[in-house]
């Protein structure tokens, strides 16, 4: 059997960098992964990363602009962390490899972002995210770690209440397989492919937030699903915020620069919850543009000039090209809002630790929760990074003492049995057809906004999909490479997760960041001032409620 004393499930920016922490404490650690390492989701993050540097702006301001932007949400003291850790952990980076754009005087360059006082977003043009994983990626490289690719989760193992290793599929062998470990860090990223609009690569299926659930964490606060106010329209893509930093506008068919009715002050720049609803009413009202692929806004960069849009926009060029046919540098990109990020996850503190022994997550599995309601753009990838390391240190540290791991035989043939199964039907439900019928679903019926009929009618649909993936079948029997049973293993992770999002925001009847209920519009703090957890029975989640922690911030209305 496979032992190590860290296993690192995810290796984008948070598995990596909780990789890396966990080795330089000393520890034998295992990095698993779906995919090579270098096309993790991170890499598709485009705009940049915030970090208060310089004189003008300061960390203060960031926790502010953070606790505003959750809806009051975020628990303040984990958010006054974070933001002291922001200056350092770029420096870190810069110090690993990335390199970041530069202002004339040699600084480092940062654009405006939405729902930030100060222009604080650290940027390298639009591909940040890329920057930083080649640079983690590279110092990673330097330390003694073994790499698993083409792993797909099945199970984190908790026996005597306490983690003893994880399951997973091997890929390339066409192999169930163990690893035995003291310690095991979810960093799996999100399951924004639950919707049908997303931005989240085909890999963001939540897998360890799934495997963290069924082992007995809970999950937090996973109603609030953020959508990106800008993707561009037929395939869903990411046209980064930093568009609207760099000076770009929205206008509707009137050729109106709608935002001004919804966000006086501070126009594309408010935070995203606020500029998606001003997109999709603008449609729904009639002022959008309409097409073969729906209703859509125009996003506009021709006033910008082309040396700036394609030496600080450079991939969203080639996006719009390729994928839309239009060119950015004199014609309006076509964009609505899809699907970008979970601000829920498995829940952990600062540490990452989860509420199982051994049990740790970091970056978009996990919720910490720094982002409430509604996460602000460029706090993501400090997200990664920042709990990526601690969850790698606060690991290391519990393995350096914990007692071996003690895997059985019988755990192997007790995850793997049941996928076993979906192999030997010679009749069932098409994975594939669920999950289409999932993401129809979750767009139609817990979108941006929601209401009472709309989420029941989602809840009934989506327990009848889970009832139907009972009877899932995978017809591909070869071992090697077999996507169908890859692909049946993410639709059950995501139905699972479905419901606790719908269940989340059925029972949350009030209206808070990127929870938008049409029946009850107005945010009560009174009665929803408080964490949602969804902890996993055998007939769905059961939820329950923590409080919020407050440091130096009342609660305000929020007005952008
Ligand atoms: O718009 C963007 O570039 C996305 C950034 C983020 O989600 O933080």
């Amino acid at each position: 059997m496979r032992r190590h004393e860290v296993v690192v499930v995810g290796a984008g920016l948070a598995g990596q960098r909780a990789a890396l922490a966990a080795v330089e404490a000393g520890r034998d650690v295992a990095l698993v992964s779906k995919l090579h390492p270098l096309r993790s989701h991170s890499g598709a993050a485009q705009g940049g990363i915030n970090a208060a540097i310089g004189k003008e702006d300061s960390v203060d301001t960031h926790i502010y602009d953070t606790v505003k932007g959750s809806d009051y949400l975020g628990d303040q003291d984990a958010i006054e962390f974070f933001c002291r850790e922001a200056g350092p952990t770029v420096v870190e980076m810069e110090h690993f490899g990335t390199i970041f754009n530069r202002s004339d005087d040699g600084s480092l360059a940062r654009r405006a972002f939405g729902g930030a006082g100060f222009p604080r977003t650290i940027y390298a043009a639009d591909r940040t995210g890329l920057a930083l994983l080649q640079g983690l990626w590279e110092r990673l490289g330097t330390a003694p770690y073994t790499l698993y690719e083409e792993w797909d989760l099945t199970n984190v193992v908790v026996r005597d209440e306490r983690v003893q290793g994880i399951v997973g599929f091997d890929r390339r062998r066409g192999q169930f397989d163990e690893i035995a470990a003291k310690a095991v860090v979810l960093a799996t990223g999100p399951a924004g492919r639950i919707y049908g609009r997303t931005t989240n690569a085909h890999s963001c299926t939540g897998d360890g937030i799934a495997a963290a659930y069924e082992a007995g964490a809970f999950l937090k606060d996973m109603e609030f699903v953020q959508f990106h106010p800008t993707a561009l329209l037929e395939s869903g893509i990411l046209i980064t915020e930093g568009a609207r930093g760099e000076g770009g506008l929205l206008t509707n068919a009137a050729g109106e620069r709608f935002m001004s009715k919804y966000a006086p002050h501070v126009l594309e720049l408010a935070s995203r919850d606020v500029v998606s609803r001003a997109i999709v009413t603008e449609v729904q009202e009639g002022r959008g543009f309409s097409g073969p692929y729906g209703g859509y806004v125009h996003l506009e960069l021709m006033h910008l000039g082309k040396e700036k849009v394609e030496s600080r926009l450079t991939e969203i060029c080639d996006f719009a090209r390729h994928f839309a046919g239009i060119d950015p540098v004199t014609q309006p990109i076509p964009v609505y809002p899809a699907q970008h990020y979970m601000m829920g996850g498995i829940g952990t503190n600062v540490r990452g630790e989860t509420n199982v022994r051994g049990l740790y997550s970091a970056g978009e599995a996990a919720c910490v929760s720094i982002h409430g309601a509604n996460r602000l753009g460029g706090n993501s990838l400090l997200e990664t990074l920042v709990f990526g390391k601690q969850a790698g240190v606060a690991a290391a540290a519990y393995a350096a003492t914990a007692p071996a791991p003690q895997m059985r035989d019988a755990d192997l043939e007790a995850a793997s049995a049941p996928l076993r199964a979906w192999s030997s039907r010679t009749d069932g439900e098409d994975p594939s057809t669920l999950r289409s019928e999932m993401q129809q679903t979750m767009e139609r019926y817990v979108g941006i906004y929601r209401n009472e009929p709309d989420l029941l009618e989602g809840l009934k649909r989506i327990r009848a999909l889970r009832a139907r993936f009972e009877r899932v079948r995978v017809v591909d029997q070869s071992s090697v490479y077999n996507l169908n049973l890859t692909d049946a293993l993410e639709t059950g992770h995501m139905l699972e997760l479905a419901e606790t999002i719908v269940v989340g925001a059925y029972a949350r009847t009030e209206s808070r960041g990127a929870h938008s209920r049409t029946d009850y519009p107005k945010r009560d703090d009174a009665r929803w001032m408080k964490h949602t957890l969804a902890k996993r029975t055998a007939s769905g989640p059961v939820l329950d409620y923590a409080p919020v922690a407050y440091t130096r911030w009342d609660p305000k209305e929020r007005v952008y």
